[in-house]
């Protein structure tokens, strides 16, 4: 049994994340979404909001015989993955500039949890620029993020800046 973490704070999930969950689903048979608590980053959804909207679009992901489920976890991804029984941390890399952070992270990771590797996938050109910060501030500001953030997600982010 091959199981993977793909950890994050998917505020929101991206196109870009949804990308890294299909072209990683062939080498695992069960991926755990695993969201981040981490309420001092004040995010646009809770954490609650995230898990949920996250379980409501992974039927659409193409999964080729591989589990997805979603998670939450506070503290030490590192952590969370061991007590998963996961034998890699997934991370996507969309370009050179994410390459010495997300190094970073995989060499404390692995001093944490030698046993655990991290699996760098890159990211499809065409979202090779999108963050979900890059997304919130677009949004908030007018423009359109179509095709670039999962329909229903845009609908509960356009709910969000209506209501406040
Ligand atoms: O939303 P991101 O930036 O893609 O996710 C970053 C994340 C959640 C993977 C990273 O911040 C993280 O692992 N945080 C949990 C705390 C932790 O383990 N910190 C040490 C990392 S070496």
């Amino acid at each position: 049994m091959r199981r993977a973490i793909f950890p994050g704070s998917f505020d929101p999930l991206t196109n870009g994340h949804l990308d890294i969950i299909k072209r990683s689903s062939p080498l695992f048979d069960e991926i755990i979404i695993a969201v981040l608590n981490n309420p001092e980053k004040r995010p646009m959804f809770s954490v609650d909001e995230r898990c949920e909207m996250i379980r409501n679009i992974l039927p659409s992901a193409k999964s080729d015989g591989c589990t997805l489920t979603v998670d939450s976890f506070s503290g030490l991804t590192a952590d969370f993955a061991n007590a998963c029984r996961a034998a890699a941390i997934i991370r996507g890399i969309r370009a050179i500039g994410d390459y010495e952070y997300e190094l970073r992270m995989s060499l404390m990771n692995r001093r944490l949890q030698p046993q655990i590797e991290t699996v760098f996938l890159t990211a499809a050109e065409e979202y090779s620029f999108v963050s979900s910060t890059l997304m919130k501030q677009v949004f908030e500001l007018g423009g359109r993020v179509d095709g670039l953030v999962p329909p229903a997600i845009i609908a509960k982010m356009r709910d969000k800046l209506e209501l406040g």
